[in-house]
Formats: C-alpha cells, structure tokens, sequence
C-alpha cells in the first residue's frame, strides 16, 4: 500500500513527505543540510551521537527536541534544524567528539562549520591506535560489518572510556571479507585498508588480509577473492561462465561498450537495408 502523502514543515518552508518517513531523509531529499554520525539509510536507526537533532515546533513555539534520524514525520509537522538551542547542543557535542576523535579531519571540518576548532574536554589520545584516535564509537562499521555483510568482523571492545572497535582480541580475523564496508561507511575517515599486489589488508583490523582477484584481461587485482564467493552463494543464479566477472571494472567497461558499439553498428545496417 502506498504511503499516504503529508505536509512538513523544514525552517518554516513547507515539503511533501511520505507519512512515516524518517525527518532526516526528508531534509536531505531536499538539500537541507543535517549532520549525523551514526545514520545510514541501509541501516536501521539507532539515534545515538545525537548530531541531527531538531526542534519540534508548536504554532512557532518550541515544543521538544528530537533526533531527526528517529523522528517519523507526520502531517502538520514543524522543525527547526538549526536554531539557537540545536547549535549550542551540537557546539557542545562536536567538542566531546574532538577529544574522542582528536586526529579525524573529516570531524574537524565539520566542527568548523559549527564554529568550532577546539576542545574544553580532556583528549582521549590513545598510543599507537589502529583507529588512528579518529574513532567516535559510532557503531557504523560493526553494524555495516553484521548487518549489511553478514561477517561480524568487528565489535565493541571493553568498557567505558576504555570502549574501542576491533576484531576480538585484536587478532586477526579469518571472517573478513575485505570489502571496505566499514571504511566507506565511517563518517570520520579512520579505518584504513592498503592494497598490496594481490592482498588487501585491513590495517585498522589488526592487519586482516584477504586475497583479491586476478582481471583475465589487464592482469590488475582488483576484487576480493572470499566477497566474490559471498556473493556467489547468496546469488546462486549467477552465470558462473560469464566472462564478466572475472574482469575489473575498467576492462568490464571496455567490454560492454564494444558490445553496445556492435549491437549499434548492427542495427544501423539492418536499418540502412
Ligand atoms: S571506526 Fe568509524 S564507523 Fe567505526 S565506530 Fe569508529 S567512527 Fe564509527
Ligand atoms: S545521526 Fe541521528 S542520532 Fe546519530
């Protein structure tokens, strides 16, 4: 069934939603600026950094805040994305994450836009940190890593200020599937992968490695061997003989296009007769 169509209020400028869409997709659709640590569209909504709250307004009043990534929208709803109360709280937030996170410069860009360069709070600086003490605990790249690629590479790892993302007991793990999920995934730039000739390693994962494979046409590697099985095994349908697969990208490129060209050439002749 579809959605019913409902009527938001973003800054006080009026936009179509879909009834029980979440606040934050909404503003984006429309190129409202939100920020947020810990949401993504393929994941379920989890609401913890509290970056993208919002004020909820009652005939211009503020009623209460709440966090957009959260937030289902109905008609009649009012917010306020950037007043003076939300500003303040994110001041104070992106500080807390700046002593999380000292070393992340995608974080540091986004506390300048707030004003922001410094922080009050006393730096968590770890010594030799394989999240290179960019990490803000969002929980992105664990849940990425389970619920999305169904590896379960990475978790949580103790207590308190002590908490910390990584494979159990830092040792490496045979789970991973070297797809760089994770990295793409962390809003603060702080796992790193580095390819070298036909492995991949997962620096940040206490140096997990994973084979890639070999394109038959450039000789390139390209793809991770063991993500390729993955995939072969939930897309049990998938032609095994097609050439394609065993080519990277570029070539695949190459491919399809001469293809196309030829297909083209054919038609025009056909139709020229
Ligand atoms: S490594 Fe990145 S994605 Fe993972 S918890 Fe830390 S900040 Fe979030
Ligand atoms: S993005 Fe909404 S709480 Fe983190």
């Amino acid at each position: 069934m579809n959605a019913k169509e409902v009527q938001v209020f973003i800054n006080g400028k009026a936009y179509r939603a879909r009834e029980g869409e979440l606040l934050i997709d909404v503003a984006r659709r429309n190129g409202i600026f939100i920020p947020s640590l810990c949401y993504e569209e393929s994941l379920e909504p989890y609401g913890a950094c509290r970056m993208c709250i919002v004020e909820i307004r009652n005939k211009g009043v503020k009623k209460r805040t709440a966090t957009s990534c959260t937030l289902h929208v109905f008609d009649g709803l009012s917010v306020e994305t950037d007043s003076e109360e939300v500003s303040r709280h994110r001041k104070v937030l992106l500080e807390l994450y700046l002593a999380q996170a000292p070393n992340s410069s995608k974080l540091k860009e986004l506390a300048l836009r707030y004003g922001v360069s410094k922080t009050r709070f006393k730096q968590n600086t770890r010594y030799n940190d394989p999240l290179s003490n960019s990490c803000v605990l969002c929980g992105l790249c664990v849940r990425v890593c389970s619920e999305v690629m169904g590896a379960g590479v990475i978790g949580f790892i103790g207590r308190g200020e002590k908490t910390r993302i990584n494979t159990p007991f830092f040792e490496k793990s045979d789970l991973c599937l070297g797809c760089k999920a994770c990295a793409e995934m962390c809003p603060t730039g702080a796992i790193k992968f580095r390819d070298e000739g036909n492995i991949r390693i997962a620096n940040s994962w206490s140096n997990t490695y994973v084979e890639l494979k070999k394109c038959k046409m450039c000789g390139k590697y390209f793809a991770p061997s063991k993500l390729d099985e993955k995939i072969d095994s939930i897309y049990y349908y998938r032609d095994k003989n097609n050439e394609l697969r065993d080519l990277c990208p570029d070539c695949r490129r190459k491919v399809i296009t001469k293809r196309i060209n030829l297909i083209t050439e054919n038609e025009v002749e056909r139709y020229a007769k």
